[in-house]
């Protein structure tokens, strides 16, 4: 062999070896992309985000949790339904956080638990996230609600207030017109009844639960009435106006225009009695509205403010529901994520045309699509605008409670208004030590 072949077989050697590390360089190079970038990407499991809600709403959300699943891949939103009744869905929500860390990352609120959640240290502030612009564009009253101790726990989402429902053909059959005052009302449900036009005069909350407190807030406002004053602590309970206002309910029942039933009855209830077509008043929140327009009494009724004594002012309760986040979550950005797109014009505007629920977002009211669907939205603002509040204090759950025992008492006539009413008036106070 010449010298000039040993060279080329060396050189053919060296070149094999280093071909043999660059391979495996090259090798492990694939690994890694594989290992940190392509294995993940495919296999990241979305965060669960849980919110816990009442049934019925729990299923309106379906639309909202399936569009909002579609476009994020890093979340996936899970809806937990509860039961129907506001209380009910506190109490597990209280259960869940006094056990521990709660299994849910949002907590969807009625208005009136805010300052006992917030309080408690169960939720997170939100006002660094958001900023003043944005909020004002919600009422002032659903911002207020979600407020405690100036920090925002609860973003508002939709708003509430109590309205009457009355059937225009019934009344119409009579010649009469709606009712403004209470004693119109009991006058007009009297006539139709012995007209046999309708077999039932007026149903509303009697149940002993939360609803029976936010209906009789409206009741007591419209008798120009106070429960608590949130800044003195004062007690207006044993007042002759809450007294009135209590007389007026058991005077519904005592006088045949409301059935005795009405002292079991929640929302769901007093609809389907509406809706089953035999009666001329309900008292119930704007939900009802689409619900009874598919049933068998579509086009056959219209809403109006409350009904209230002459001289004083409708009350509408003013309700509501908006998202918080849960202070033990260990997500909060992504349940943050969350609130924004339940946030969205677009988002709340295909919910509301679909349930029509109150929106919280004031430009909504008089947004051309959902007026066209719901022409009384426009009214609906100024009825929200005025609405009377439930007291914004931290001991609201065991105040409401005081309140829903004794107006029970009365109402199924084991106790009259006024021993009632003083009986409430004594544990309020002394609940909020005064
Ligand atoms: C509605 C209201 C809520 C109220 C509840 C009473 O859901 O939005 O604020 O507490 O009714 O039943």
């Amino acid at each position: 062999m010449s010298i000039s072949q040993q060279i080329g077989k060396l050189k053919k050697r060296v070149q094999k070896r280093l071909k043999l590390p660059r391979l495996f360089i090259l090798f492990l190079g694939a690994i890694a992309v594989l290992c940190f970038w392509v294995i993940p990407a495919f296999t990241q499991q979305p965060i669960p985000i849980k919110v816990f809600i009442q049934s019925l709403e729990g299923t309106q959300w379906e639309p909202i949790v399936r569009d909002f699943n579609q476009t994020h891949d890093n979340i996936r939103l899970e809806v937990i339904k509860g039961p129907n009744d506001t209380n009910l869905v506190e109490d597990l929500y209280t259960s869940a956080f006094l056990l521990g860390d709660s299994p849910y990352d949002l907590v969807y609120m009625d208005i009136v638990w805010v300052p006992k959640f917030a309080a408690a240290g169960w939720l997170m502030p939100l006002s660094d996230r958001i900023s003043e612009a944005e909020l004002s564009e919600y009422l002032q009253g659903d911002i207020e609600g979600g407020t405690y101790e100036d920090q925002l726990y609860r973003m508002p989402f939709r708003s509430d207030g109590g309205m009457l429902y009355y059937r225009t053909d019934m009344l119409e059959q009579a010649g009469l017109q709606p009712p403004k005052t209470f004693e119109e009302l009991i006058q007009t449900a009297k006539t139709v009844k012995e007209k046999n036009i309708a077999e039932i005069g007026y149903v509303w909350q009697g149940k002993q639960y939360e609803g029976l407190s936010a209906m009789f807030v409206e009741i007591l406002e419209g008798q120009g009435g106070y429960w608590v004053n949130p800044d003195t602590k004062e007690v207006g309970l044993d007042g002759k106006e809450a007294i009135q206002a209590l007389e007026f309910l058991r005077d519904t029942i005592k006088t045949g225009i409301s059935p005795e039933g009405v002292t079991t009855y929640a929302e769901e209830e007093t609809r389907l009695l509406f809706e089953s077509g035999k009666t001329l008043f309900l008292r119930n929140w704007p939900y009802v509205y689409p619900l009874a327009s598919k049933s068998e009494i579509a086009g056959k009724f219209a809403i109006k403010p409350m009904i209230h004594s002459p001289g004083e002012n409708s009350g509408a309760c003013l309700g509501g529901w908006g998202p918080g986040i849960s202070s033990s979550t260990k997500h909060p950005d992504e349940a943050w994520e969350v609130i924004e797109y339940l946030s969205q014009p677009d988002v709340q505007r295909k919910f509301f045309l679909e349930t029509g629920y109150v929106p919280a977002r004031k430009s909504l009211f008089t947004d051309p699509t959902l007026v066209a669907q719901y022409s009384y939205y426009p009214n609906l603002l100024d009825v929200v605008e005025n609405s009377a509040l439930r007291p914004p204090i931290a001991q609201y759950a065991q105040a409401s409670d005081i309140l829903q025992r004794y107006l029970s008492a009365a109402i199924t006539g084991s106790l009259s208004p006024q021993q009632a009413m003083q009986a409430a008036a004594r544990e309020t106070r002394n609940l909020l030590g005064r």
